[in-house]
């Protein structure tokens, strides 16, 4: 699985990186700041297909709706382009996102970046690598020499709820924090020990899949915003390199 995963995100990786720059019809889904183009929908279905040919028993959820119910004990997540908003800008920090799920619990992720042609994998117990070479979380032990990563619900204009509060929050208590677009990008740098801790609100499954299992295989910290353990299905992620997890949490709690 985990050799299919990392084919179809080099495909479509290959795909994104081959419509850089072309025209795009841009449509909008949940909000206007929330885009979605032909080449969403397009990555999804090369994903799609290479999955179906594999395991055509398997659950898929794919963003764009690519979409298979079964009875399957395993469930693919699938973010096909992940910070749309950055592709279609011409900011090259994108991705594509696969997790894979057994029993509710991620067992293999792969995030693939086509601009930098870095490849993250991880499969359950297995360690974590970035084109085939292990990676580890940082070992920053204080919030104030931590760079921290985040990012922003498209519904923020209307559902606020405290985002902006908890952003002031940290940069008050961080070394920096940085806003790059793609969520999985996000979390994969924490892994790689580039980025200290990463939290965010009313974030979907395919964000977080293939993130989350890098995270953790790369000796991370993953939880909700009061230290419960999680999956793919939590809208509340705070995934760190352990060291500096108690920290955020306290500052999460104030606003929870
Ligand atoms: C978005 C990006 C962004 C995050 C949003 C996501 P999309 O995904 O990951 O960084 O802040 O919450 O929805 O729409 O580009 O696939
Ligand atoms: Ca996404
Ligand atoms: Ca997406």
């Amino acid at each position: 699985m985990l050799q299919t995963a990392i084919n179809a995100a080099i495909e479509a990786g290959r795909y994104l990186r081959e419509s850089r720059g072309k025209s795009l019809t841009i449509e909008h889904k949940s909000s206007s700041i929330d885009p979605v183009t032909e080449v969403d929908k397009e990555a999804e279905k090369i994903i799609v297909d290479i999955i179906k040919k594999h395991y055509p028993d398997h659950t898929i959820l794919g963003e764009e709706g690519g979409t298979k119910d079964t009875e399957s004990e395993y469930r693919w997540i699938i973010d096909p382009l992940d910070g749309t908003v950055n592709f279609t800008h011409g900011f090259p920090i994108y991705c594509v996102s696969i997790g894979v799920e057994y029993m509710d619990t991620l067992v293999a992720g792969v995030v693939y970046d086509p601009n930098l042609d870095e490849l993250y994998t991880a499969e359950r117990g297995k360690g974590a690598f970035l084109n085939g070479n292990p990676i580890r979380v940082s070992e920053t032990d204080s919030l104030i020499q931590s760079i921290l990563i985040t990012g922003f619900p498209y519904d923020i204009h209307d559902n606020p709820d405290n985002t902006v509060e908890r952003f002031v929050d940290f940069l008050m208590n961080a070394q920096a924090i940085r806003r790059l677009g793609s969520a999985a990008i996000d979390l994969c740098y924490i892994a790689a020990g580039r980025g200290d801790g990463f939290w965010e609100a009313f974030i979907q499954p395919w964000d977080i899949a293939a993130g989350i299992l890098l995270i953790e295989e790369a000796g991370g910290k993953v939880t909700d915003f009061e230290g419960n353990p999680i999956g793919a299905d939590s809208p509340r992620v705070l995934a760190t390199n352990g060291k500096i997890h108690d920290a955020m949490l306290e500052i999460l709690r104030k606003r929870l």
